[in-house]
């Protein structure tokens, strides 16, 4: 069996992408189950993760990547009103869901495989958004990865401590705090290397979803001219084997060829 049948052989279908096996998984790979565990205790540790994601993603969209604002549709809103938009607060939200659905993959019931395929997928469906489809360039536009490194400096700091949650008016800080069991050190390289595999897996799987989607909408425009070219390629051969008929059948009407004989 060749080397590309054994290496199929060992990948699964997910949805209408590939995963590779487990010894391919880069939450395998490059964390360790101390870091995993890590991620997810730093992550459990905050109060409202969806208050500093929203912070976040409103000052992306102000400060960062105007262009963003037409996408979560905060064109016209005011900053204080933005979240309450509900493109953008629905996304917010889902990015707060999907911290907290994969480090609990990671970190609780250690279902590795089932955390690949989730980022995978959300990496697939942002090639739905036109905005993403014509503008993301993975050398000088990635998104994710612009997205995500605003993370780094901006979201790090709430789960090593060094700064303080903002909570919503009115909801008081958690009264007991459980002793961090890992350095900010610690806790910094472990979130660093977990978003530099999400922007990774998301770049991969988005870049894959949009060649494909790409590849099916040529075909599409392609069909018209096909069914012409294959229509004509049709009607030559039926009178190709039309007149083959007709040659033949002319040749029985007129009977096999009659030997007389020799008179002299
Ligand atoms: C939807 C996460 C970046 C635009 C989503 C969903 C998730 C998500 C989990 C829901 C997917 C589902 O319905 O299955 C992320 C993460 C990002 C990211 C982790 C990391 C960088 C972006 C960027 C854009 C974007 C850069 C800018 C165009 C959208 C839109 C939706 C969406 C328009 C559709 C649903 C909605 O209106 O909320 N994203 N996203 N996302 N994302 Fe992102």
């Amino acid at each position: 069996m060749g080397l590309s049948n054994c290496k199929l052989q060992s990948r699964k279908q997910v949805g209408s992408s590939w995963v590779g096996n487990e010894s391919e998984n880069p939450f395998e790979i490059l964390l360790n189950k101390k870091d995993r565990t890590c991620l997810r205790e730093s992550f459990q540790r905050l109060q409202e993760p969806k208050e500093i994601v929203g912070i976040i993603f409103v000052d992306i969209v102000n400060d960062i990547e105007p262009d963003l604002r037409a996408v979560f549709g905060v064109n016209r809103a005011p900053k204080a009103a933005m979240l309450s938009m509900p493109k953008l607060g629905g996304h917010v939200a889902r990015f707060t869901d999907l911290l907290e659905q994969i480090t609990s993959m990671l970190g609780v019931s250690e279902n590795l495989t089932g955390a690949w395929q989730l980022i995978r997928k959300t990496g697939r469906v942002h090639a739905k958004q036109s905005f993403l489809e014509q503008n993301f360039n993975q050398l000088e536009k990635n998104y994710f990865e612009i997205v995500l490194n605003v993370f780094d400096h901006r979201f790090i700091p709430y789960l090593t401590g060094e700064k303080e949650e903002p909570l919503p008016e009115g909801q008081a800080p958690r009264k007991v705090r459980f002793a961090q069991a890992y350095t900010p050190d610690v806790i910094a390289t472990v979130w660093k290397k977990f978003f530099s595999i999400l922007v990774a897996q998301m770049t991969d799987a988005f870049e894959l979803e949009r060649s494909k989607m790409r590849n099916s909408q040529n075909q599409k425009t392609l069909a018209p001219h096909q069914h012409i070219e294959n229509e004509v390629k049709k009607k030559k051969r039926i009178s190709e084997r039309q007149s083959e008929i007709e040659h033949t059948a002319n040749s029985v009407e007129k009977g096999p060829e009659q030997l007389f004989e020799d008179p002299f």
